[in-house]
């Protein structure tokens, strides 16, 4: 196939373009925000074009001859989207939009928009199916949702075959340290203190990248067009056995925790039904704790990746979010 891959200088889309470059014909645009990196892509085939989703030139110049489209493209940071929602609102929702007219005028065939469980909404108990309402609670999700609605609705009217794909919280190598994970493992590897928000008793349902690259590589050859395909992580815990987990692959111990003020609306528990995805063929090969240690050796090992983004904009961004500079 020839695949245009949008958003894949990033975390989950250069996952997904390691897995199928071999395979497949692919084309990468991606607009290089802070999260965004060309050498996340090396030693992958692919043809990169740098721009933006809600660029239509650029959209249309990328997909020309494209089979088939999977959006990766997002702004992907919670407290971020708090802190201002508009590049959200404008990839999210703009951005989805364009994509989806390129790919109905040049009569695209296939199209996955990679999504997330935080459309639905936190959940006490149980899990959500793909026919739970969606109730996001921050302008990152709420955003995220809208891309979902114009995909369902481009399906609805226009027939494209657009299926969505809907993953819980990822984790693994080459995630941006402004998250959960890997912002602990270096924080630990530096003997900083590790912010845990509110009472730390949030549950987050892990899911090892590679799981869900395949599961969205699934989607696009098999899922069944206008539907939406949960992929939930095998494992769910709270953020503080996830932390301490982490104190103690890194030789730390529990006095470098520091509770810090919650995030507001913070969602509590996010859980999500896998079986319809399961259906299609796919299972999760990774626990947590082998996931989280392989992520913790590999933080490790590649200190050429990290060191730059520690030393750049995210120092900023680290002072003023925890109030506080990186040490
Ligand atoms: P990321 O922040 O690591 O990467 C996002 C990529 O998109 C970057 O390369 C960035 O340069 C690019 N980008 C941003 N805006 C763009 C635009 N307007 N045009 C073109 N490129 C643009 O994000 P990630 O964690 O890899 O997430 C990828 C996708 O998976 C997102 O859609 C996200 O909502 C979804 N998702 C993420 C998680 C998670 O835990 N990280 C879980 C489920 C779903
Ligand atoms: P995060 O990695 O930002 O992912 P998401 O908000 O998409 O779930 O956060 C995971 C969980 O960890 C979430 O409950 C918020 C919490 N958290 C902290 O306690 N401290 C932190 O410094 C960060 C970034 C997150």
């Amino acid at each position: 196939m020839r695949l245009l891959v949008t958003g894949a200088a990033g975390f989950i889309g250069s996952t997904y373009v390691h897995l199928v470059s071999g395979g497949h014909d692919v084309t990468v645009l991606d607009k290089l925000t802070y999260a965004g990196r060309r050498e996340n892509l090396e030693g992958a085939d692919v043809r990169f074009i740098e721009g933006a989703i809600e660029d239509p030139a650029t959209v249309r110049e990328a997909m020309e001859g494209a089979d088939a489209v999977v959006n990766f493209a997002a702004e992907s940071h919670v407290d971020r989207s708090i802190e201002g929602q508009d590049p959200f609102a404008v990839t999210h929702v703009i951005g989805t939009g364009t994509l989806l007219d390129a790919a109905r005028e040049l009569g695209v065939s296939r199209y996955v928009q990679v999504s997330t469980d935080e459309v639905y909404g936190s959940i006490e108990s149980g899990s959500f199916t793909e026919t739970s309402p969606l109730d996001p609670s921050s302008p990152y999700s709420a955003t995220k949702a809208g891309g979902d609605l114009l995909v369902s609705a481009h399906a609805h009217t226009h027939g494209i075959e657009a299926v969505i794909c809907r993953g819980s919280n990822n984790y693994g190598p080459r995630q941006h340290p402004e998250k959960l994970i890997p912002l602990c493992i270096l924080n630990a590897l530096h003997d900083d203190p590790l912010p845990v928000y509110g009472d730390g008793r949030q549950v987050r349902n892990w899911l090892y990248v590679q799981d869900f690259a395949r599961a969205i590589h699934l989607v696009l050859e098999r899922g069944k067009p206008g539907e939406a395909y949960n992929v939930g992580g095998p494992d769910e815990c709270e953020n503080i056995a996830v932390v301490r987990r982490i104190l103690d692959l890194t030789g730390r111990d529990d006095s470098l925790i520091e509770y810090v003020k919650d995030r507001p609306g913070h969602d509590r528990r996010y859980s999500l039904a896998s079986d319809k995805v399961r259906e299609l063929g796919w299972e999760a090969q990774t626990r947590f704790d082998d996931g989280l240690e392989r992520t913790v050796q590999w933080y490790r090992d590649n200190e050429r990746w990290w060191a730059p983004i520690r030393s750049g904009e995210y120092r900023a961004y680290y002072e003023q979010q925890y109030g506080r500079s990186l040490g």
